[in-house]
């Protein structure tokens, strides 16, 4: 079934003017860009955007982290958006990541660590809403 995901291209790889390389890894794996946008996080932002790890011991290193630096969100659409977007993705942590992944290439740590993808259909509703109302 064709699906839309959101996709956020994270400060650290903004920051190594890796936005072209991971777009185009994406468009490669079958994923048409719906919408794009450029953005910085605020704080409410971000504790609204990751409202299931407030509280927990890395939230505030993520929430700093997130408003560090622009942020790229895409809409992508293809069958099967969320899983595949998922697999292309990889692995929380960079060094569990399996070779050839986004954060496999691109990841520095786990907190780090390139990219956000919506891990359901109902998350890439809500995070499309948020990001792009
Ligand atoms: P994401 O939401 O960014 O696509 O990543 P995910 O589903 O793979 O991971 P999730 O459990 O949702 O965690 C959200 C983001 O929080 C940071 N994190 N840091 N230091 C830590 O132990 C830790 N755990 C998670 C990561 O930036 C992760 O992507
Ligand atoms: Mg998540």
């Amino acid at each position: 079934m064709k699906q839309n995901t959101l996709l956020l291209i994270k400060p650290n790889s903004t920051k190594k003017n890796q936005i072209g390389e991971i777009l185009q890894m994406v468009e490669k794996n079958g994923f048409v860009i719906e919408e794009l946008k450029m953005f910085k996080m605020t704080s409410d932002l971000a504790d609204a955007f990751y409202v299931e790890h407030l509280g927990k011991g890395f939230y505030n290193e993520l929430s700093e982290f997130m408003r560090s630096g622009k942020i790229v969100g895409a809409v992508l659409s293809r069958e099967d958006a969320v899983l595949k977007l998922r697999e292309l993705v990889g692995n929380t942590d960079c060094a569990k990541a399996a070779l050839g992944t986004v954060r496999s290439i691109y990841g520095e740590s786990i907190g780090e660590n390139a990219v956000h993808a919506s891990d359901s259909i109902e998350s890439a509703e809500r995070e499309i809403g948020l990001i792009f109302k």
